[in-house]
């Protein structure tokens, strides 16, 4: 069979398609395989417990469980939820938004192949129009949702080394540059995959040169604040008419029910709904309606920070301990872990590339993913692009346990 230009962007070469492929396996059976390359949130006992508490009061109320799984819901949204979404970001952060600046979509992932379509691609004069992704590595998800060719741009950063063998990557603002045809600037904050969160200043650099080029700037927040809070150090979320606020109910714990959250101008948040209906008829209502009261009693925000956050801050903790110890005598580095679910380890003499690492890992049944994969737009073929990996920490102790030793053995085997 012949298939369309279209069909090809959806390749299993696609680094998405490797990495839902190998989670897949995973998770169907396949018990000895130890997963470290996922980015499956945990099943936490205790924010389970409010979403099966949740689900249960909407399958008691029966008007509540006939629109839930009878009716298709309008393009923009949920109204309860979204009202719920704009009055705890209004009390949290005075940011003044409405109804009208809210829009779901089904999980995030599907908002940014909206955003980056609407916004890049072929504009109505022919010019080609680019996203920039301000620093790299950056998310994998992104690489291949653009519908025309050579969809991104962006930069490699700027590498601060710290004490203990942590490094922290840096937007280097000197290389930077806005061109004629940048659309928009995205950058995901924390970052999948090495867990950096860009500073406060860098934000607000970024969100000048946005708005003195009179483009968005799309934050992606689905490890941030307020929920599911995924985030070790201190930020302040900010938001205006040049913001497009990325949000998703996925890392709180309901990935299952594709609920993604889109803030922004109101212009924006029009064409999200319009592509909802051309798309999809509706966004789904699930996740929604078990996430609405949560949000408008503010449980979510408590139990983001009292449950979710201190539970992958002793994960990380913990995997950090693990790699010290069994690494010991290797030549490697760990981004500073300052958010989302994963460890970014740099190994700068790495005598084969990271893709062949991860195929003699996966032999030995260790799913890792591969680096390479996280730099989207970067052109030249950077030899730091082949030196690292990703590694999950959210699974259970003892996989990570022995998921890194048998990293570290191959490892001294290979050095
Ligand atoms: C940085 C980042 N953005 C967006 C997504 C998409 O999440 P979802 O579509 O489940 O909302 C993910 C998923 O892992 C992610 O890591």
């Amino acid at each position: 069979m012949k298939f369309s230009k279209f069909a090809s962007r959806f390749s299993s070469e696609s680094g998405i398609v490797q990495l839902m492929d190998d989670l897949g396996n995973a998770m169907s059976g396949n018990s000895d395989v130890l997963m470290l390359g996922g980015g499956n949130p945990s099943h936490i006992p205790g924010v389970q417990q409010y979403f099966r508490d949740s689900l249960h009061r909407m399958i008691d109320n029966p008007s509540l469980f006939s629109h839930a799984v009878g009716n298709y819901e309008s393009p923009q949204g949920n109204r309860e939820f979204i009202d719920a979404i704009v009055d705890m970001m209004n009390k949290q952060y005075q940011w003044g938004i409405s109804a009208e600046n809210v829009a779901l979509t089904i999980g995030s992932q599907s908002a940014f192949f909206f955003l980056f379509n609407m916004l890049a691609g072929e504009d109505d004069k022919g010019n080609h129009k680019q996203i920039l992704l301000p620093l790299t590595p950056e998310y994998i998800g992104y690489s291949d949702v653009g519908l025309s060719d050579d969809m991104f741009y962006s930069y490699r950063p700027l590498i601060e080394k710290l004490d203990d063998r942590f490094f922290k990557y840096h937007v280097d603002f000197d290389a930077l540059k806005i061109k004629k045809n940048t659309a928009a600037i995205c950058t995901s904050r924390p970052t999948n995959p090495t867990g950096n969160v860009l500073t406060d200043e860098e934000v607000s650099k970024l969100l000048t040169l946005a708005e003195s080029n009179d483009i968005p700037l799309i934050i992606d927040n689905a490890y941030g604040e307020p929920f599911p809070s995924i985030i070790f150090t201190e930020t302040n979320p900010i938001w205006n008419e040049n913001v497009i606020y990325c949000m998703s109910l996925s890392k709180v714990g309901l990935p299952g029910t594709r609920t993604g959250i889109v803030i922004a101008d109101k212009p924006v948040i029009d064409l999200i709904r319009n592509m909802n209906a051309v798309i999809n008829l509706s966004t789904a209502n699930f996740g929604a309606m078990i996430a609405k009261d949560l949000i408008s009693s503010g449980e979510i925000l408590r139990f983001s920070k009292l449950l979710i956050k201190p539970y992958y801050q002793e994960k990380v903790e913990h995997a950090v301990d693990v790699i010290h110890r069994e690494f010991e005598g290797l030549d490697y580095y760990i981004h500073k872990p300052e958010g989302a679910m994963f460890l970014w380890l740099w190994f700068p003499n790495l005598p084969i590339s990271s893709n062949e690492l991860y195929d003699r890992l996966k032999e030995k049944n260790v799913l890792v993913i591969s680096g390479s994969y996280f730099f989207p737009g970067l052109e030249d073929d950077w030899e730091h692009k082949h030196q690292c990996i990703r590694i999950t920490y959210s699974m259970e102790e003892a996989v990570v346990e022995e998921g890194v030793k048998k990293i570290a053995k191959e490892l001294k085997f290979i050095f």
